[in-house]
């Protein structure tokens, strides 16, 4: 307390900083479930710690770990990309050879390499649109 005074600060100060700020939501379409997660939390880690199925079939068992490599935790973020981190080369160049990605190319992340910096609206496991409009325009 005497230290939070010393320095400036109030605990009434700290209680509406952190009212103004709360932890980011995760809301899982599919799951329609809800987690708060710490500002900058790592979506792949947050969603297998609530249980959430980030991986198809097999690659529950043979995906890389958060490598960022295999490709298989591919999500669409549908609201809130604006509150995650820009996507970098390595996710660029994975995503790029994905099949999924095409038509997707705005909302469409690995979850092992999105970092959550706000509310966002995530729908897993996205299915390929081997036939629809998207695919061959
Ligand atoms: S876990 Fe393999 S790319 Fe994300």
């Amino acid at each position: 307390m005497e230290a939070f005074a010393r320095d400036g600060y109030s605990i009434g100060k700290f209680l509406s900083a952190h009212r103004e700020n709360p932890m980011p939501t995760i809301t899982f379409a599919t799951e329609k479930k809800e987690i708060q997660v710490p500002e900058g939390a790592n979506l792949r880690k947050e969603a297998l710690a609530a249980g959430v199925a980030l991986y198809p079939g097999i690659h529950k068992i043979a995906n890389c770990h958060g490598m960022g490599s295999c490709g298989s935790c591919r999500v669409l973020i549908t609201k809130g990309m604006e509150n995650t981190n820009p996507k970098g080369m390595l996710e660029k160049a994975r995503l790029g050879v994905s099949m999924a990605y095409i038509g997707n190319e705005e909302t469409m992340r690995l979850a092992c390499k999105t970092k959550v910096n706000g509310d966002i609206t995530v729908t897993t496991c996205p299915p390929v649109n081997m036939f629809g409009e998207n695919f061959f325009s």
